[in-house]
């Protein structure tokens, strides 16, 4: 069974499409969509090896031709240089207006490819088929594309919304127990920043969806991007509401910087991290039940995932250089820290009046517990 979530925008409207089996299906969802039969996917090594036959399988059964370009895997590929492979591979494969290309991958290829879409000929129309739990929960949709530069992440880049997303859950059974896991935290969000039944359900249903419940994954995976699409809606360029999403982001950002985005700690991690550090500060000032702190971190615990800056293994900068990381997040806005509060579990908002001291000392007593 396959569920769709609509995302309404108008002439870009889309689907996204989530079920086990879809990269199988593949050219059946891709069809509608084309104005001569042939596609250009672009991935990366290792869901090349995993995956890439039988999505290039089920394409020719279906009468479509495919054109594979395969990149090198990690973060460190959402650059300049490989924007500028893709794009004159775009131009060398002679891509039309009307054509499309098919981002397979997870967020990474997926930020990149999209990009690189929207710059191709003025903007193609392009389809994600994200590959991780992260992918499919956050970064396929809503349409924001970019490259990271020595200035910083995702400073660089477009809106393009994407023409069809296919979240395939079974392709999720083939990622790490660490990758599933950091992708959790993204979903575990969405339950902390508005949704306290979903938060609920997802301390109910957690460890058996982690332990491979497919039908468990799947709900999980829809009703996250319900919401993300609910949001998008409401705020498809970040002039307000969508900014939620980026709760636990703040810290998250500063902790990846830290750790010189390597595997230390991956973007899920630190959201979690960040998620449970947003509601600690939120319990401080007052903002929501004393009580909801530890519900986070009880529930990322229940998950086996990382909740506390102890959990971030090596060492770390001291409070003021984290606080200094944090000046580099996007959200700043005439040199003020915007951070994501809660007033409880499923109730967050966006606010630039938290003062600086109390931040460094959350951050200093955390970092005295390491
Ligand atoms: N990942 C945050 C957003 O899409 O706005």
């Amino acid at each position: 069974m396959t569920d769709i979530v609509h995302v309404p925008l108008g002439d870009r409207a889309y689907d996204v499409v989530i079920g086990p089996g879809l990269v199988k299906a593949a050219d059946r969802h891709v069809q509608p969509f084309l104005a001569r039969p042939k596609v250009w996917i672009v991935t990366e090594r290792n869901v090349a090896a995993l995956h890439l036959d039988t999505l290039q399988g089920a394409l020719s059964g279906g009468g479509i031709a495919s054109e594979a370009l395969v990149l090198e895997p990690g973060e460190a590929t959402k650059n300049w240089d490989n924007l500028q492979h893709v794009a004159d591979w775009l131009l060398s494969e002679k891509v039309e207006r009307r054509d499309i290309v098919i981002a397979f991958g997870g967020g990474v290829i997926g930020d990149l490819v999209g990009f690189a879409a929207a710059i191709h000929r003025r903007g193609i129309r392009f389809v994600q088929i994200p590959t991780s739990l992260l992918a499919q929960v956050d970064s396929s949709v809503g349409g924001k594309t970019g490259i990271n530069t020595a200035h910083g992440k995702n400073l660089i880049g477009a809106f393009h919304q994407p023409a069809l997303v296919l979240a395939d859950i079974a392709v999720l059974g083939t990622l790490t127990p660490r990758d599933f896991r950091a992708g959790y935290g993204e979903v575990a969000k969405y339950g902390l920043l508005g949704d306290a039944d979903f938060f609920a359900w997802l301390e109910a249903n957690g460890p058996a969806l982690a332990a491979g419940d497919l039908d468990l994954r799947q709900e999980a995976v829809r009703r996250s991007v319900q919401m993300k699409a609910d949001i998008v809606v409401r705020d498809e360029t970040e002039q307000g509401d969508r900014a939620l999403l980026n709760l636990g982001h703040t810290f998250c950002h500063a902790l990846e910087a830290a750790t010189g985005y390597s595997d230390r700690l991956l973007h899920g991690e630190g959201v979690a991290i960040g998620c449970a550090l947003a509601f600690e500060l939120s319990a401080r000032l007052g903002l929501c039940p004393q009580e909801d702190p530890s519900r986070v971190r009880a529930h990322l615990a229940d998950m086996q995932m990382l909740r506390d800056l102890r959990d971030i293994k090596g060492d770390l900068p001291d409070a003021h250089t984290l606080l200094d990381l944090m000046g580099q997040d996007k959200k700043v806005i005439d040199g003020q820290l915007r951070f994501i509060l809660a007033r409880g579990i499923g109730a967050a908002f966006v606010t630039s009046d938290v003062p600086r001291d109390q931040v460094r000392n959350l951050l200093s007593e955390q970092l005295a517990d390491r």
